[in-house]
């Protein structure tokens, strides 16, 4: 029987953090309290608001979804997308035989910026490294990003968001799915279905992920094995 600890190092489920290994729960929120010292003396987003939103979900996950910032809701309950675009959400996810439990989702900005104005370049630069740390943690093998602002953060500047949604692309050994963001649906509506399309995707790209992460085990195991 091998020790716990050992266990949920191999399954992936410990992280090290600051050199110390803990499971990704524990790392989270080390790297929240973190973060948010940091943060609060780097910008001046969080003055007004109530409380920062860090993110929520399952830390063990394979797929983080990531959008841009609080709105009013989130601020109240410092959990993210549970105003009217979270409720898009949660029916988007409906739609797939997905729930909320079964994905992390976070923000680009953890504080609610002022009458939820877009945010600024130097904010997104002092809330990257909350954003970046979580990533690590999480080691998602999917990202989805909803709207512009976590699309760019993840792929960089230079793409457009009407030509690139719903087409899976690899960064950095993960594939990130381009997706609008629900609020952009909830203004315009022709938006709506394509959102719903571009959902029915999603479970296809983890069963091929899914696949690919199969052949790359009994790949390694067979090396093993010639190894041996
Ligand atoms: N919009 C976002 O991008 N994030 C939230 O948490 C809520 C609305």
């Amino acid at each position: 029987m091998p020790d716990p600890a050992v266990a949920e190092a191999m399954a992936g489920r410990q992280v090290r953090h600051d050199n110390v290994y803990m499971n990704k729960e524990k790392a989270l929120k080390l790297l929240n309290e973190e973060q948010l010292a940091y943060c609060i003396t780097h910008s001046k987003l969080h003055e007004g608001t109530t409380q920062a939103v860090p993110g929520a979900g399952n830390s063990d996950t394979d797929i983080l979804f990531i959008g841009e910032a609080p709105g009013q809701k989130e601020d109240e309950t410092g959990v993210p997308f549970v105003g009217a675009a979270g409720k898009l959400l949660a029916s988007l996810l409906e739609s797939i035989g997905m729930k909320r439990e079964d994905i992390f989702i976070a923000n680009v900005i953890k504080h609610r910026p002022p009458s939820n104005r877009d945010p600024l370049p130097e904010e997104i630069e002092v809330y990257r490294p909350w954003l970046a740390g979580q990533i690590e943690i999480i080691n998602p093998k999917i990202i989805v990003t909803l709207g512009r602002f976590s699309m760019d953060f993840i792929l960089g500047p230079g793409f457009s968001i009407s030509q690139i949604h719903g087409q899976p692309k690899r960064k950095n050994g993960r594939v990130v799915v381009p997706l609008y963001h629900p609020a952009a649906a909830l203004y315009s509506g022709n938006l709506r279905p394509v959102l719903f399309e571009d959902f029915k995707k999603i479970p296809k790209i983890i069963e091929l992920v899914k696949e690919e992460q199969t052949e790359e085990t009994n790949v390694h195991t067979e090396k093993q094995k010639n190894l041996l």
